[in-house]
């Protein structure tokens, strides 16, 4: 068995866990959400400057948690691409001394590959191959996990995240940051058939569209102009119904991309990650669609959805028992590839 302390600062959650292989030893999330909802979104600088004021109560708070001390810690590990530089910046450089000073394995980790071990969290027998579907603020992509470290890329957003598109949506909606959980609320007030959206499709060179690939920015703009049109109407917007008609076609939309994907490749499980897998919208649509094809949905607990470091422990214990760790050296990326993951590991001698 393996005990990691993990760190995840990639954006607005200043987040450290105590983890046990699959088991969440403890799990402290400070997010800074109220800081930057008087700015509408995420300030980076802001960010960088609360997790430096609050990474080291939230790491003294995961030990208190967990009722353990540094003597039963394996290894240390951080989120180190991709996100925000200067918030990753304090989680990975806050890893790398505890590492250094406690004398243990470091291991920095891709973000995105936590995404995906959430839902090892609350699947004690979830392996190996499946298809991932991750939609967060950042990432829309269907992800074949076929072993620790080892993704294919099968489908992506050509443009706007999903969590991107809620948020964009809340904020010409006038519902405020993050725009997800409001939505999702909202939504269910409203009528999901109240207004026809377009899905949002990617055309191929030779004809026909992308089985796989999604697109939300045309929604998006379909829904500002739905509401500039009502707005000039003279009549009161409808915020429930337009709420519940746009998660509606952000569900069908996914669902429809990523069962494609299951039963294409042969895959009978779907497992779900990121915020975006919060949406009862999406859960619903996924599960139903799912039963229909005899494929098996696996969603997170809601608390290991959105930005947590539990995820991020749970995916170091894995790389560890397989002998890889990060040097010292390792340095934080705003972007990389779910392909590169194994770059980030020393050869195994
Ligand atoms: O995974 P996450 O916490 O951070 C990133 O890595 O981006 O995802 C945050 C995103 C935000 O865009 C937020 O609006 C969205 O997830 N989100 C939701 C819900 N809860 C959070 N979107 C739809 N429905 C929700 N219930
Ligand atoms: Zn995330």
């Amino acid at each position: 068995m393996t005990t990691v302390l993990a760190i995840e600062t990639s954006c607005d959650e200043t987040a450290v866990a105590i983890v046990n292989n699959r088991k969440v030893c403890s799990s402290i999330v400070a997010s800074q959400i109220p800081v930057h909802q008087q700015y509408g979104g995420v300030v980076p600088e802001v960010a960088s400057r609360q997790h430096l004021e609050t990474i080291n109560v939230a790491i003294a708070q995961a030990f208190e948690q967990a009722q353990l001390d540094w003597g039963k810690i394996d290894a240390i590990a951080a989120t180190c691409a991709p996100g925000l530089v200067g918030a990753l910046l304090v989680g990975l450089t806050a890893a790398k001394t505890l590492a250094m000073v406690h004398n243990k394995p470091f291991l920095g980790v891709h973000h995105l590959e936590g995404h995906i071990y959430a839902t090892y969290l609350s699947e004690s027998t979830l392996n190996p191959p499946f298809l991932s579907l991750l939609v967060s603020g950042g990432h829309t992509s269907l992800i074949y996990v076929k072993d620790c470290g080892i993704y294919e890329t099968l489908g992506q957003t050509r443009d706007d995240a999903a969590g991107e598109a809620f948020d964009k949506v809340a904020r010409l909606l006038k519902l405020g940051y993050p725009g997800g959980p409001v939505i999702d609320k909202l939504a269910q007030q409203g009528n999901p058939q109240a207004f026809a959206l377009p899905e949002g499709k990617v055309s191929l060179p030779g004809g026909g569209f992308h089985r796989y690939d999604a697109s939300f920015s045309g929604l998006k703009t379909a829904v500002l102009r739905l509401v500039q049109q009502l707005e000039k109407d003279g009549g009161q917007v409808p915020v429930a119904d337009v709420a519940a008609s746009f998660q509606d076609t952000v569900a069908r939309s996914l669902t429809k991309r990523a069962i494609a994907c299951a039963l294409d490749y042969g895959l009978d499980t779907i497992a779900i990650g990121g915020g975006v897998a919060a949406n009862s919208g999406l859960r619903k649509n996924l599960q139903a669609a799912a039963i229909k094809h005899n494929l098996r949905v696996l969603f997170p607990p809601l608390k290991f959805c959105t930005d947590n470091a539990a995820m991020i422990g749970c995916a170091a214990a894995d790389h560890l028992s397989r002998g890889h760790t990060s040097p010292l050296t390792l340095g934080v990326e705003s972007r990389l590839a779910l392909t590169q993951v194994m770059k980030l590991y020393q050869p195994i001698e």
